[in-house]
């Protein structure tokens, strides 16, 4: 079966409650009638009722009425979610006038329903950058215990199936924190082994990538992951991972046996942690097109609740795709 079939299929057998904030963008309407047609997600849309009622009708969309509608202007936990802002935020500033402009934001009001219990997980982005849909996420959720960053993981499916578990790879950060420190990249490694593990199935091995192979060059750069590679081993010393190693001896068994004979791991990752976001950004995206990879994500891990991010160019099935993990992740947690 393949990853997004299984994802499916775990998400169906507990529900999970998605909110999607973005309620009346088209896109998020037609893949909310598809997800509850599906019995992926029980759905909670954000936005006027009467908006997402009239498009629901105009684009024909059946399942709609059993979606919640929340409000964001008027509904009835409003005062108590600014109340709980205004505490949450303080020692930032914030006031009762400010959490209340924010939690008319639906992206604060999602954030907030997670943080109440209301909902599971929550998907955005459709319409929203990257930065808006995460910060929300970051103040009022924040990283699950023992983590500090959040980061995010992609699932690519290289048609070229002696990579990684049949061509599955996981990499990570392609999509948030910019210039992780050594414990952080080590806190971002054990995430991405977790979530190989937890949703797509895959025993992780993990590398963790640089421009040398087990002191072929030396360079602060270098050191920075060979300190993240001894860390993420105490952090999680069940954990499949080496490194430093280059990309062409973590997956190339032949470059591997030169490089790094001694190494478990070498010849033979289906995770790859990149040293900073510009490499894992840059990296994910070459793949995509010149290996004519699927690339599923990103899916945001070391969040206390599982909250992703579309792209603004996302399609009606990649949104139902990533309400599917969301469930899944929601369920895990
Ligand atoms: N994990 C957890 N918390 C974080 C993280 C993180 N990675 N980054 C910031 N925070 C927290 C901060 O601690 C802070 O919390 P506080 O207010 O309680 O103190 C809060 O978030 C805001 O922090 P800022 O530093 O002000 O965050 P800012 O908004 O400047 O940046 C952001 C955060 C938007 C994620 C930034 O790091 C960013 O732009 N990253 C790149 C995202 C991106 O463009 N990715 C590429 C596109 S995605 C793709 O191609 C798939």
């Amino acid at each position: 079966m393949d990853l997004l079939a299984r994802v499916k299929e775990e998400a169906r057998k507990n529900i999970q409650r998605i909110v999607l904030p973005e309620g009346t963008e088209d896109r998020t309407l037609k893949a909310a009638d598809e997800i509850i047609q599906e019995k992926l997600a029980e759905i909670i849309l954000i936005g006027n009722p009467d908006v997402i009622n009239k498009k629901a009708n105009d684009f024909g969309l059946k399942n709609i009425s059993k979606a919640s509608i929340v409000d964001p202007i008027s509904h009835a936990k409003k005062a108590e979610y600014i109340a709980e802002l205004v505490e949450l935020r303080k020692h930032k500033g914030m006031t009762e006038e400010k959490a209340t402009t924010l939690m008319e934001n639906p992206l604060y009001l999602a954030v907030m329903m997670i943080k109440k219990g209301d909902a599971d997980g929550e998907v955005a982005g459709a319409d929203n950058a990257t930065g808006d849909v995460l910060r929300p996420a970051f103040q009022i959720v924040k990283t699950k215990p023992g983590v500090s960053v959040v980061s995010g993981a992609f699932f690519m499916i290289i048609p070229d199936k002696s990579f990684g578990d049949d061509g599955l790879m996981v990499f990570a950060d392609c999509a948030v924190h910019p210039n992780p420190t050594a414990s952080e990249l080590a806190e971002i490694a054990v995430c991405t082994g977790e979530t190989a593990k937890s949703i797509a199935g895959i025993d992780p091995r993990v590398a963790m990538l640089s421009f040398s192979t087990k002191g072929s060059a030396k360079h602060e750069m270098v050191d920075k992951v060979v300190e993240a590679t001894r860390l993420a081993k105490e952090m999680a010393p069940e954990l499949k991972i080496d490194g430093e190693l280059q990309s062409d001896a973590a997956i190339v068994p032949s470059v591997a046996a030169k490089k790094a004979p001694e190494s478990e791991i070498a010849g033979k990752a289906n995770v790859l942690v990149f040293p900073t976001l510009e490499t894992g950004n840059i990296a994910y995206k070459l793949v995509q097109r010149m290996a004519k990879a699927e690339a599923i994500g990103p899916v945001l891990q070391g969040m206390a609740a599982p909250i992703n991010d579309l792209s603004r160019g996302c399609s009606v099935s990649d949104i139902v795709n990533l309400v599917a993990i969301t469930a899944s992740q929601a369920q895990g947690k």
